[in-house]
């Protein structure tokens, strides 16, 4: 296990893009790295020179400038990936490991993470200590479906897809009405001293 460093770029692009083709995210597609306005805590894990696990965790320096919640002071776990070949052998328990040594020595007392409703990867959350917080919808929108939600006002064009958030209380109304529709959970883990 390392640093990410930027000549990582297209195998950690591929890393995740390869270990999140089996999961609720298999469409979330990044082409480039993502780029941090905060500090972070980036590291992958390598096998034979091949990235084959990454983490990235964004951390505050001010309460609430990255965290949804703004009790302490925290990161924001915004991408972690093993590889399917690569899994139950603890990578991801490594890599998070190291970054949560790597984030205390900054003085946080908190992490986050969002993730979608694929069983085993909450259970790996809650395994790991954190606490489900609270959840919202990722409702996609196909066809006919979007007549539901939106109409253009453009002749001739139409909305053929959208990808939309819902934060109400009637959850099992939007779950009927759309094919896809999945829950976004929020986790918190308090970091011990
Ligand atoms: C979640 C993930 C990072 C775990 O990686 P990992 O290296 O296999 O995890 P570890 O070896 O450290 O932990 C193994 C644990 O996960 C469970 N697990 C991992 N992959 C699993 C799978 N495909 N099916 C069932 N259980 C699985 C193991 O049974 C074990 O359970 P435990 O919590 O009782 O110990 C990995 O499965 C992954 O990349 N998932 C897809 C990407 C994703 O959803 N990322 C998070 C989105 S924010």
């Amino acid at each position: 296990m390392r640093e990410y460093k930027t000549t990582d770029e297209y195998e950690w692009v591929k890393c995740r893009l390869l270990s999140f083709l089996d999961s609720a995210y298999f469409d979330n597609v990044l082409r480039e790295k993502e780029h941090y306005e905060n500090p972070s805590v980036e590291l992958v894990a390598e096998d034979d020179g091949k990235i084959i696990g990454l983490i990235d965790v964004e951390y505050e320096i001010e309460k609430g400038t990255v965290c949804y919640s703004t009790n302490q002071l925290g990161g924001v776990i915004w991408h972690l990936a093993v590889l399917p070949e690569y899994r139950k052998s603890g990578v991801a328990t490594m890599l998070l490991g190291e970054a949560i040594n790597r984030v205390k020595s900054n003085g946080i007392k908190k992490l986050e993470a969002w993730t979608r409703d694929d069983k085993w990867v909450n259970d790996w959350y809650k395994n790991r200590g954190f606490i489900w917080k609270e959840s919202y919808l990722h409702v996609y929108a196909e066809g006919s479906e979007c007549d539901k939600i939106a109409k253009s006002t453009i002749s001739k064009l139409f909305v053929c897809s959208s990808f939309n958030h819902y934060i109400g209380e009637d959850k099992e109304t939007i779950k009927k009405s759309f094919k896809r529709v999945h829950e976004c959970n929020l986790y918190e883990l308090m970091l011990n001293y």
